[in-house]
């Protein structure tokens, strides 16, 4: 099969083509036709080791000291099952399915396995392939700072989304109103067409505006790009309200629960999948390059198929 390889750790260019074994299926697992995998901000960071301190000794420990020890990158994948090992249950061939892999990784290649008991179920019936890959790393990521921020248990919360317009942000948006919330996003001119066509009821541009200023205070803020502080909006915060950063050491956690409530949200309508760029296979450099610039407007996928 064909794989996007990443030899070493460095920038885009150091990834490149290659055919490799196609894997075959443990007792557990189904074996998967990738049909679509996104790029996100995740990958490029593994791609790049890009992280600060006593933290990139952690990541060489946990991701390979020199290199990648999983060659393939990618967490998140959509596609077909092709085949199941002998105890699977939860599916059969032909099953259109979506999830993650977490740090396994393995997702930018034709083939990918995965355990039935991991991150994955039935794609959402109405999505394209590409559009179910660009559900789960946001919008996870989204679910868990939320639910952190015990948005279910207050009565029409406000809720501040600080980078409104990349993965995680976009998800942010829509899964908070969803909760109820009135959302007031905060996110660059060139991202205001996208953040209102998200629903949000108030948008603040940071390229026009200082959204430090504003005479209004919120149960959460998520600041979903990590380029805010506590420090510099706690002022902001409503009497029991709370901050909460993606860039924190918190991890959010990937699970399939999230997966089936995405996929609810999607079929009824009140979620979209928001797609920047598409990308085949073999142009993993330019889409590395695309998310590598920090600019990108939801989600970058690859298309395997
Ligand atoms: N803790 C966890 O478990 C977890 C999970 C997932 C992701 N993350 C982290 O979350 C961060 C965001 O991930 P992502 O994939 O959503 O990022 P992303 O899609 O790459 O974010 C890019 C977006 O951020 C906007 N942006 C750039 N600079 C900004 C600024 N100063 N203020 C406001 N918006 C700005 C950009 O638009 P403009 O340039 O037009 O503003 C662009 O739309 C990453 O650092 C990632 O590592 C953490």
């Amino acid at each position: 099969m064909k794989a996007v390889i990443c030899p070493a750790y460095g920038p885009p260019d150091v990834l490149t083509i290659r055919e490799v074994p196609k894997p075959s299926p443990k007792k557990h697992q189904v074996l998967v036709k990738v049909m679509a995998s996104p790029v996100n901000s995740g990958d490029v960071r593994i791609r790049a080791l890009r992280v600060e301190g006593f933290m990139r000794i952690v990541m060489r420990f946990a991701l390979g000291f020199t290199r990648p020890r999983q060659p393939i990158l990618g967490l998140v994948f959509a596609g077909v099952v092709e085949e199941v090992g002998e105890a699977v249950t939860r599916f059969k061939v032909g099953d259109e399915v979506y999830g993650s892999t977490g740090f396994k990784q393995g997702c930018h290649a034709e083939y990918v396995c995965v355990s039935e008991k991991k991150v994955i179920t039935t794609k959402p019936a109405n999505a394209s392939f590409a559009e179910a890959a660009a559900l789960p790393f946001g919008g996870q990521t989204a679910i868990y700072f939320l639910r952190k921020g015990n948005i279910e248990s207050i009565q029409h919360p406000k809720v501040l989304v600080y980078g409104a317009t990349g993965a995680v942000g976009t998800a942010a948006v829509q899964i908070a109103r969803h909760f109820g919330a009135t959302v007031t996003a905060v996110c660059s001119s060139r991202g205001k067409e996208l953040t209102q066509s998200l629903g949000a009821d108030h948008i603040i541009l940071y390229d026009q505006e200082d959204f430090t200023q504003v005479s209004d205070s919120f149960d959460i803020i998520l600041d979903a790009v990590g380029k805010t502080s506590k420090r510099q909006c706690k002022h902001l915060l409503a009497p029991k309200g709370k901050f909460l950063s993606v860039e924190s050491t918190d991890i959010a956690a990937e699970r399939t629960e999230y997966l089936v409530f995405l996929r609810k949200l999607y079929e009824d309508h009140q979620y979209q999948a928001t797609i920047d760029k598409v990308y085949p296979m073999e142009k993993a450099v330019e889409a590395h390059t695309h998310v590598d610039s920090g600019r990108k407007k939801g989600n970058v996928v690859l298309t395997m198929g």
